[in-house]
């Protein structure tokens, strides 16, 4: 029998959060929902990773509800989401009842899968989430950040593998966030993972480098099980591959693929429009559509490569790219081969930034880089350059143990707090995460609802 291949949809979650810094609305691609629903995917992406920030920070959209809209419009397909373990969807770590919460919360809302990563691949980071996706009974997808240096090894990989399995997790998930899995690579490492653990294996890859299809391809021959991909207006450059190429490609190749051609030829047509809208009005610049081998040597991921050009064009030293582009590897090194990832990659960039700009290493550092060198992300993957660990830190203590242990619970203070303000635990959740965001939204909302009663007030 032909060995099935299964595809993640990313258009909603994170070819839009790669191409256009997820400014995708809601009502841009509600139309779509059901003939998604309909298209045979092994899910759809839909939620986590910058969406949830970028509902509330820019397109005035609780993300709760857009959740619940999607579930509704898409009874039949598993959603899907991206967590950043003990950092949630934020930027730093959370305490562990936060956690906890978001989770269930998530669930209850109507999330199937939940991919949980790590930026420094610390299984300390992962255990809470891990725990509470199994709890709140949904599937759990163990996720490797993927990256190489000089102490990243297959073996290291298969050992956390296994101890993600161990965590509950019942998929594993191969996140090469920056594209750079070369086919061979990505061969030996889901061999190296099938050799250890009878585990269905999802790759997620960018096409960045332009490998991504090569990469696929090889990943499955070695038994990757799902690929995520994204309709065809949507695909290539940041992004992923197209979901209707790698169809068609492994169909000729005798695998199995389950997907209806009909739908996706109508989202592809539906999306080109929506595309073009983006690119009319400058969201979409033709840089996150082009191949870059530079991210070979740089490693940088594709949401980090868009972020980096607005903050150098905010700054008006868009000249500067290429240089901060090269200090990138270097800043990583220093601080000890973190792979590059939300919310490492932010870290890492800006301090590149940073360290072009000022004509000093590290004469600027943010908080982050400092918390970091502290300790408060978990243990690196190799020891920080001393040097300058010591620059930055100066005489501030390191931590030991799990940086989660020390924070005090936060919900029953903030549930508190947002009394006759928060309507729901999801309310008192996005405050938690985005507090001045949430404050923000929870009057708009407020005004608009007002707006509405007196209009139909003076209607009647
Ligand atoms: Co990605």
């Amino acid at each position: 029998m032909a060995k099935k291949v299964q595809f993640v949809e990313t258009v909603l979650r994170d070819a839009n959060q790669s191409l256009i810094a997820t400014r995708l609305p809601f009502e841009k691609f509600e139309p779509m929902l059901q003939t998604i629903d309909k298209a045979g995917y092994y899910a759809a992406e839909c939620w986590g990773g910058a969406t949830f920030d970028v509902c509330l920070r820019y397109l005035n959209e609780d993300p709760w509800e857009r959740l619940r809209k999607i579930r509704k419009a898409m009874p039949n397909t598993k959603l899907q989401m991206l967590l950043r373990g003990q950092n949630v969807l934020g930027y730093s770590h959370y305490p562990d009842d936060f956690v906890k919460l978001f989770v269930q919360k998530a669930v209850e809302n109507g999330m199937d899968v939940i991919r949980i990563f790590d930026a420094l691949n610390d299984v300390k980071n992962l255990k809470v989430a891990m725990e509470a996706t199994v709890n709140a009974g949904a599937i759990a997808s163990g996720t490797i950040s993927y990256t190489t240096s000089p102490v990243h090894t297959h073996a290291k990989y298969v050992e956390m593998v296994k101890e993600l399995k161990e965590m509950g997790a019942s998929t594993i998930c191969i996140k090469d966030m920056a594209g750079i899995m070369g086919p061979q690579e990505a061969y030996d490492l889901v061999s190296a993972i099938k050799d250890a653990v009878d585990m269905p294996i999802d790759l997620h890859t960018h096409s960045t480098t332009g490998l991504a299809f090569m990469t696929y391809l090889k990943a499955v021959e070695a038994g990757c099980d799902i690929i995520d991909t994204a309709i065809s207006p949507f695909s290539g450059g940041t992004s992923q591959p197209a979901t209707e190429t790698l169809a068609y490609a492994l169909r000729q190749l005798g695998y199995e693929v389950e997907l209806n051609d009909e739908c996706t030829t109508k989202m592809a047509d539906y999306f080109k429009g929506i595309r073009d809208e983006f690119v009319a009005d400058g969201t979409l610049m033709p840089k996150a559509m082009a191949t870059d081998t530079q991210c070979l040597t740089y490693q940088v991921p594709g949401g980090m490569l868009s972020n980096l050009l607005s903050q150098l064009k905010q700054m008006n030293a868009l000249d500067k790219f290429d240089e901060a582009l090269a200090e990138t590897p270097k800043v990583r090194a220093d601080l000890g081969y973190p792979p590059l990832v939300t919310p490492t990659s932010q870290m890492v960039g800006v301090q590149a930034v940073r360290n072009v700009l000022d004509g000093e290493r590290y004469k600027t550092v943010s908080k982050e880089i400092k918390a970091y060198c502290r300790g408060e992300y978990g243990t690196t993957p190799a020891p920080i350059n001393a040097e300058i660990k010591a620059k930055i830190l100066g005489d501030e203590k390191e931590l030991e143990g799990r940086y989660a242990d020390t924070l005090a619970p936060i919900v029953e203070d903030t549930r508190k707090k947002l009394e006759g303000i928060a309507r729901s635990d999801e309310d008192v959740l996005s405050y938690i995460a985005f507090p001045n965001l949430a404050e923000k939204f929870f009057e708009e909302r407020k005004a608009k609802e007002e707006n509405e009663v007196t209009y139909t007030i003076v209607e009647a």
